[in-house]
C-alpha cells in the first residue's frame, strides 16, 4: 500500500478545524467537504485517459476523455460525508455501498449492507474519513476485489499507523490519500491526536 500524505496548506488548514474540538457539526461538514475535494484532485490524476478532439465554435480541439468509470464507494455511515464532493468533481461517477460498524468493546467492524456494481475494468475510490485499526478499510477492500475491483484508491482525512500497516499487509496494491498521518490509536482504538468520532461530529450525533 502507498500512503500519499498531503502537503497541501489548504488541507492542513481545514484539518486543523476538523481536529478542533469546539467546531459544530455545521462547519465541520464543510472543512470536511474541503478537505475531500483537495484530496481528490490528488487520487485522480493518474486516471486513465484517451485522446480525442472537439468542435469548438472556431475549430476543432485536441481533447483528453476520462476513459474509465469511477465508481464511489462510501463506508457508511461517516463516508456519505464525502460523497458530495465526488459527485460534483466527476458527474459520470456511480456508487456502491458498503456498510461496516465498529463494535464500541472490540473496535472489530461487521459488515451489514454490500451494495456494490460489477467492478471490472473500472476505477474503484474508497471513501472512508478514517482509518484507524484497519479492519473496516481491509473489509471493505477484500469486497471490493470479490466485486472484481483493480486498480483502487481510497481516499480518508486522518490515518493512524496501526492501519496503515494492516492495508500494507492485506492490501499492499492499493493507494491511500490522507490529510494527515497521526501518532497512534488509543485504548479504545480511536486515533490520537485525531478528530473524535467522526460520523458523531458530521452528523451532530454525539453526546
Ligand atoms: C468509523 C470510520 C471507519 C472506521 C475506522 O466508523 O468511519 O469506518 O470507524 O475504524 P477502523 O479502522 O478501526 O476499522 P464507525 O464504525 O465509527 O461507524 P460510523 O461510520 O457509522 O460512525
Ligand atoms: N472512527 C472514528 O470516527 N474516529 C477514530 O478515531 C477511529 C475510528
Amino acid at each position: 500500500m502507498t500512503l500519499h500524505v498531503s502537503k497541501h496548506p489548504v488541507v492542513a488548514d481545514s484539518l486543523r478545524v476538523l481536529r478542533d474540538a469546539t467546531t459544530e457539526p455545521e462547519e465541520f461538514r464543510t472543512h470536511a467537504r474541503n478537505v475531500i475535494t483537495m484530496l481528490l484532485y490528488e487520487a485522480t490524476v493518474d486516471l486513465p485517459v484517451r485522446h480525442s478532439s472537439v468542435q469548438t465554435p472556431l475549430a476543432e480541439a485536441d481533447a483528453i476523455e476520462l476513459s474509465s468509470e469511477v465508481v464511489a464507494i462510501p463506508v457508511l455511515r461517516a463516508g456519505l460525508g464525502l460523497l458530495a464532493p465526488v459527485l460534483e468533481l466527476l458527474p459520470r461517477v456511480s456508487v456502491g455501498y458498503i456498510g461496516l460498524e465498529r463494535d464500541e468493546q472490540t473496535a472489530v467492524a461487521r459488515i451489514y449492507y454490500n451494495k456494490l456494481p460489477r467492478l471490472q475494468g473500472k476505477v474503484p475510490l474508497l471513501l472512508d474519513p478514517m482509518l484507524a485499526t484497519g479492519g473496516s478499510a481491509a473489509q471493505a477492500l477484500d469486497l471490493i476485489k470479490e466485486a472484481g475491483g483493480q486498480d483502487t484508491r481510497m481516499v480518508c482525512i486522518v490515518a493512524a499507523p496501526e492501519g496503515v500497516k494492516v492495508l500494507q499487509d492485506r492490501h499492499p496494491e492499493v493507494d491511500v490519500y490522507t490529510a494527515a498521518l497521526d501518532s497512534h490509536l488509543n485504548d479504545k482504538a480511536y486515533i490520537v491526536p485525531g478528530l473524535g468520532d467522526f460520523g458523531d461530529r458530521l452528523f451532530g450525533t454525539g453526546t
